[in-house]
């Protein structure tokens, strides 16, 4: 987790959605799927998207002949973002070849396996970034600037190794460190270094969405390293 998928694929989203006659972004499948009546909720929004139209659904079966009837005559763009069972794909979007011709439809998942359908075209895997970049956006979050004041280059360089080129890592303590001075940092970096740099990973894995708010991610390093 926070590797940037839901960032790539919404970027491939507001960059494209102009150029089909609907679109739609289906974020959190995860999530609201396992909420009552999430995928009754998912494809309500989808038919939203599609068509400017509220609809009754009362049944996934029911929802999927009313998508099937509003995208089968247009070319759509649709993200299914964060999916984490086979099963929702056809659950929310029913089968590929009732889509229009020239209608894209873009998948994220953590699972990959998930992907291994012959329905599948084409698998792009989302890559942590190299040290550099990781520097970079590290920076950013803690110094507003692509690099670090000068007094911090060599601990911003540790924190950096800690991340291992997670996104998600370098925003959580790029802010958590931001405006501390040299002794936080530290003690910070103490802490850090004395657990393995997998488990710090691991443990912002597991928590991406309790860490979504400011106050949750000023409390990363606690939650790290306790
Ligand atoms: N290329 C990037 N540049 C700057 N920030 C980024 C980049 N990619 C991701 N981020 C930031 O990292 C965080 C996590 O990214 P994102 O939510 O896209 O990860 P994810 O792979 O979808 O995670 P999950 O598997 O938990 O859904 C976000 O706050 C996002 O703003
Ligand atoms: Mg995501």
């Amino acid at each position: 987790g926070g590797v940037g998928k839901t960032t790539v694929a919404k970027y491939v989203f507001t960059t494209n959605f102009r150029r089909f006659e609907g679109s739609s972004f289906l974020a959190n499948i995860q999530d609201i799927s396992q909420q009552p009546d999430g995928l009754i909720r998912l494809q309500k929004q989808l038919l939203y998207d599609l068509t400017g139209k509220k609809s009754k659904i009362q049944d996934t079966d029911e929802g999927i002949i009313k998508i099937r009837d509003a995208i089968c005559f247009k070319r759509v763009l649709v993200i299914l973002d964060d999916i984490d069972q086979q099963e929702q794909i056809h659950a929310i979007i029913g089968m590929k070849n009732w889509f229009c011709p020239g209608s894209k439809i873009i998948i994220t998942t953590k699972n990959s396996c998930l992907l291994k359908v012959q329905e599948i075209q084409k698998v792009h895997e989302v890559r942590e970034m190299g040290n550099d970049e990781s520097l970079e956006l590290f920076s950013w979050h803690s110094f507003g600037e692509d690099h670090p004041a000068d007094d911090y280059m060599e601990l911003s360089k540790r924190v950096v190794k800690h991340c291992g080129g997670l996104p998600l890592a370098l925003q959580v303590l790029g802010t958590s460190l931001r405006g501390k001075n040299i002794d936080v940092w530290k003690s910070a970096l103490d802490k850090l270094e004395a657990i393995p740099a997998s488990q710090v990973i691991k443990k912002l894995k597991f928590g991406y969405d309790s860490l979504k708010d400011d106050h949750d991610k000023n409390l990363f390093l606690d939650i790290a390293c306790f």
